[in-house]
């Protein structure tokens, strides 16, 4: 069974003070400077309409509501005024703030966009050797989760904390100003709140990692299970299924409770400490109010500006673990943007001007790991214009060949060249419209048959429409109901496996290829495209051909058999030399020609009383 505890992240020994990752962070925002500035700006706007308010009230109790010796009406009218005053600065900092987080919401959503595209560009160059270890749920989460989180760093916190600091600093500021014994007795309570913060947030990061990491195992077994979800079917599995699902789901709900709970006990600490915080103040505030050191007006601006000063503390912790996830999050996504390609286009690329077809393995080694061995030592000569059949076992190395010629994965040993170039010395473009694969697995763009043939290669739709003539395949295009217009793939039309097998030969046609390869691609089409496509191989004879086939009898006419077992080849010749030989190839045809025999009594109804072992 799978372990789906391997899918763990590495890359969580982040810290706080990772001064160069925090410098390609925020080279990501350079183009933005001008709105990210701004933003700061509307920040001291904000600042000082929140700071304002307490001021006001104090203005409204002192000078207004205790001035006895003022006439009424004079303490109305300016009462008045304090009121229309508030009011205003509540609207502006209401109008700075929707400015301030619409602005700050764009810039981190486009930071995103952008890294977002850079990423997939650079996923969908990197080499199969790297992205084949990758598991699919990991790429997933670059592109989605990662990404957000570096997205909340940059609106939640990044500006929000630079407004919080200087609504802190503000408040300390004005409290010293009103009263600075007072203020000093209360700046006790800011080492104390920072030590809370620092071991909440430690607490908080340990609990979050352990959130995010049973996510992750969530993540790839749904995917998993998604994509195996027809043998679970198959084997009537689901029960199973959902029996571990259930448990990755207990143990992230309890993980989850567990961070819940800290939640729970730190809010109202903070909380807690805001009301001794306003306890002190009525003693001691009191205390001077009787001694007329201080006025009533004051003690409650003193006591409003600490309740606004522990709001951004108690925000802060929140944010420190946000920042510290982003963190983790941005140092991986570089690590994907670090993966540099290893099969990349040679320095000074040849060209091929007359591509005549004649492929050499020689002496090629390779394994997808280096200790396993795939091809083991290889030579094969296919001379120009010859059709050449591999045939062998399934995992004999038939489509790792195919993989290495088209410059998937780099052989570890050996060379192997086109007309007599090693490929590594030709453009990888050029290479691979050299070579034309016709395979099982087609892929299918949401378009029209036309848009799906021609893809990049500049086709025009005449001359589509004469290759798919010359090669005898105008009945695959006439079947559809609006030909070459008719929409394919998601929301259009479902193409049988052998209907794209024909799309995939026009597109390696349209292209021009001049070596053609089909891998497997009569596996699994019904016998009249068969015949198509086998008419169409014959129509274009010339072209070198690899016919890589499960159903023996369609390569009875290549020129030559090539007989793969494990990495090797163990036999070649033509169809009559190698029966003649009775070795392999012969023992192989013996047995297709029986499993057919089979399949053919037990396609027949009234025979089928033979018995159930297929
Ligand atoms: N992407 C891959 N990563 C690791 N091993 C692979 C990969 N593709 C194929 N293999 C292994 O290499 C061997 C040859 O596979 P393949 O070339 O696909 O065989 P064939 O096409 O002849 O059936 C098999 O043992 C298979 O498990
Ligand atoms: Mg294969």
């Amino acid at each position: 069974m799978r372990n789906y505890g391997g899918y763990m992240e590495k890359g969580q020994s982040t810290t706080f003070y990772d001064l160069p990752l925090w410098l390609r962070i925020f080279r990501h925002s350079r183009g933005y400077k001008g709105a990210i500035g701004f933003a700061v700006l509307l920040s001291l706007g904000v600042t000082f309409a929140a700071l304002s308010l307490p001021y006001l009230l104090k203005t409204g109790i002192d000078t207004y509501i205790t001035a006895v010796d003022m006439p009424p009406d004079q303490r109305f009218s300016g009462l008045l005024r304090i009121g229309f005053f508030t009011g205003l600065l509540i609207i502006c900092g209401f109008v700075l703030t929707f400015v301030q987080v619409v602005l700050l919401e764009w810039v981190g959503q486009s930071i995103m966009h952008r890294l977002r595209q850079q990423l997939f560009d650079h996923i969908l160059a990197l080499d199969l050797s790297f992205l084949n270890k990758q598991p699919t749920g990991r790429l997933v989460t670059r592109l989605t989760n990662d990404i957000q989180n570096m997205y909340e760093m940059f609106t939640s916190v990044l500006v929000t904390l630079f407004n919080d600091l200087l609504r802190l600093l503000g408040i300390l500021v004005v409290l010293f100003i009103m009263n600075a014994k007072l203020a000093a007795v209360m700046s006790v309570f800011l080492p104390l709140a920072l030590v809370l913060i620092v071991v909440f947030a430690s607490l908080a990061r340990e609990k979050f990692r352990a959130i995010r990491s049973q996510l992750s195992r969530i993540n790839s077994f749904i995917q998993e299970s998604v994509s195996g979800i027809s043998v679970i079917q198959l084997f009537n599995e689901q029960h199973r299924w959902f029996h571990r699902f259930d448990e990755l789901s207990r143990e992230y709900l309890h993980r989850t409770l567990r961070q819940i709970r800290l939640f729970a006990a730190f809010m109202p600490l903070t909380e807690l400490m805001s009301w001794v915080a306003v306890a002190l103040i009525l003693l001691y505030g009191g205390y001077q109010v009787i001694d007329k050191t201080l006025t009533i007006g004051e003690l409650i601006a003193f006591i409003a500006y600490m309740r606004l000063f522990f709001q951004p503390l108690r925000d802060l912790a929140q944010k420190y673990s946000i920042v510290q996830s982003a963190l983790a999050s941005a140092e991986r996504i570089f690590a994907m943007l670090d993966t540099r390609r290893e099969i990349v286009d040679p320095g000074v690329p040849q060209t091929i001007s007359q591509v005549t077809g004649e492929i050499v393995f020689r002496s090629v080694s390779f394994g997808y790991d280096t200790d396993v061995p795939v091809i083991a030592n290889l030579d094969l000569t296919i001379e120009p214009g010859q059709t050449v059949a591999i045939v062998g076992p399934t995992g004999s190395g038939k489509t790792t060949l195919i993989s290495l010629l088209l410059r998937f994965y780099e052989p570890q040993a050996g060379t192997i060249a086109i007309d007599g170039r090693d490929i590594r010395r030709l453009k990888l473009a050029d290479l691979r419209t050299m070579v034309g694969v016709i395979l099982q697995d087609v892929l299918i763009l949401d378009d029209t048959l036309l848009a799906n043939i021609v893809m990049n290669s500049g086709c025009s739709r005449q001359r589509v429409a004469d290759v798919l003539d010359q090669a005898g395949m105008k009945p695959f295009v006439e079947n559809l109901e609006n030909g070459l217009d008719t929409l394919i793939g998601d929301g259009g039309r479902e193409l049988s496996s052998g209907e794209k097998q024909l799309l995939s030969f026009a597109r390696a046609l349209c292209r021009n290829a001049d070596i053609l390869v089909f891998d497997e691609a009569t596996a699994s089409i019904d016998s009249e495209t068969e015949s198509i496509l086998e008419q169409a191989v014959a129509a274009l004879s010339g072209r070198t051909s690899i016919i890589i086939a499960h159903r023996l009898s369609t390569i009875r006419r290549a020129d030559r058999i090539v007989v793969m077992d494990s990495g090797r080849i163990v036999e070649q010749g033509n169809h009559q030399d190698l029966i003649a030989l009775n070795g392999y190839y012969a023992e192989l045809v013996r047995l297709d020609a029986l499993k057919r025999k089979t399949l053919q009594t037990r396609e027949t109804p009234r025979r089928s009383i033979s018995p159930a072992t297929p």
